[in-house]
């Protein structure tokens, strides 16, 4: 298959570009600039130059194609309207050009308030809707134009892809315990994140390209849920740092924009993904690619 990778220069997409070329695929890249165009040439894809502000650029990537991968987000945290207005604006345009093609179009998505007071699963549908709402409800967007003959698959990350060379959340908690000098948790350290080690979640995607039917949501989770206390202490085991309970209400402070994250319990199971897809997460689990020195 012909694959155009949005976020192909990026933590998850790098590792799904390595596993689809394995496969056969031919593949893709969207660039925004001269270092990812050559990160992406260096692993033997094509390289399409664009950004998620220049919706033709997404257009062309998406027509010339059998299929879309739609992993690029801005992620400016200190912006998330502007994020979450770029991630709707380029769903849209993938699924307009996509429509009455049949063509799937997978796209990155969450496990944040899918299911209150368990873990969610792939039965529980997204609860936001609209350009305000969080990644602009894409979604749910990316779900309507099923209708219009787009085989849509939403590929919800565990909120930690983990594994050597992360730069997302985990290498920032890790980071600002280093930074503060100790390795802290919200409140009990009960509440849970969901994990997925990175080369499990690349199978995931190339797999659920290949045989997941439209309208799929796809749980990319590894771990159902891994208490906050426990990756804080293991944080604190890699870095000899001591380890401390964060008050809720000094989280802020503490942690920044991450605070209103890791303060979220996010758990999910994958039961589902595993027994349509025959997908098994074989790890390493978070807690030990923390232990081997992955954020250090
Ligand atoms: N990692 C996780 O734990 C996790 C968990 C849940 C959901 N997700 C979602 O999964 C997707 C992939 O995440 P990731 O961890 O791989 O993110 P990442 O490492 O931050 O990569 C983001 C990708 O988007 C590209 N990008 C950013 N701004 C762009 C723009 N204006 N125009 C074009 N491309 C742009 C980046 O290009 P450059 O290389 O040029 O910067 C990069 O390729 C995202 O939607 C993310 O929200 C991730």
């Amino acid at each position: 298959m012909r694959v155009f990778v949005t976020g192909a220069s990026g933590w998850i997409g790098s590792a799904v570009v390595d596993q689809l070329l394995a496969e056969g695929h031919q593949v893709t890249g969207l660039a925004r600039s001269e270092t990812s165009a050559a990160a992406i040439a260096a692993t033997g894809a094509e390289v399409r130059r664009g950004d998620l502000d220049d919706l033709d650029s997404i257009r062309a990537g998406a027509t010339d194609a059998d299929a879309v991968i739609h992993l690029a987000n801005k992620h400016d945290w200190s912006n998330p309207a502007a994020s979450n207005a770029a991630e709707r604006a380029a769903v849209a345009t993938i699924g307009d050009t996509l429509a009455g093609t049949g063509h799937p179009f997978l796209l990155a998505s969450g496990v944040a308030a899918l299911a209150d007071g368990r873990p969610a699963t792939e039965a529980d549908r997204s609860p936001f809707h609209g350009p305000d709402s969080p990644r602009g409800g894409s979604e749910n967007l990316a779900f309507e134009f099923t209708d219009r003959g787009v085989h849509t698959v939403s590929l919800r990350f565990a909120p930690t892809v983990h594994g050597h060379r992360d730069h997302g959340f985990i290498a920032a908690i890790a980071a600002i315990a280093r930074q503060k000098g100790v390795s802290g948790y919200p409140g009990d350290g009960t509440n849970r994140w969901a994990a997925v080690h990175r080369d499990d979640a690349a199978r995931l995607v190339a797999l659920g390209l290949e045989k997941a039917p439209a309208g799929t949501r796809l749980h990319a989770v590894g771990e159902e849920g891994v208490p906050t206390r426990v990756i804080a202490e293991a944080i604190a085991r890699a870095f000899d740092l001591p380890v401390a309970s964060i008050d809720p209400d000094d989280m802020p402070d503490h942690f920044g924009w991450i605070s209103r994250f890791f303060a979220m319990d996010l758990t999910a199971t994958s039961m589902e993904t595993q027994q349509l897809l025959g997908w098994s997460p074989v790890g390493p689990t978070l807690i030990e690619d923390i232990a081997a020195g992955a954020y250090a």
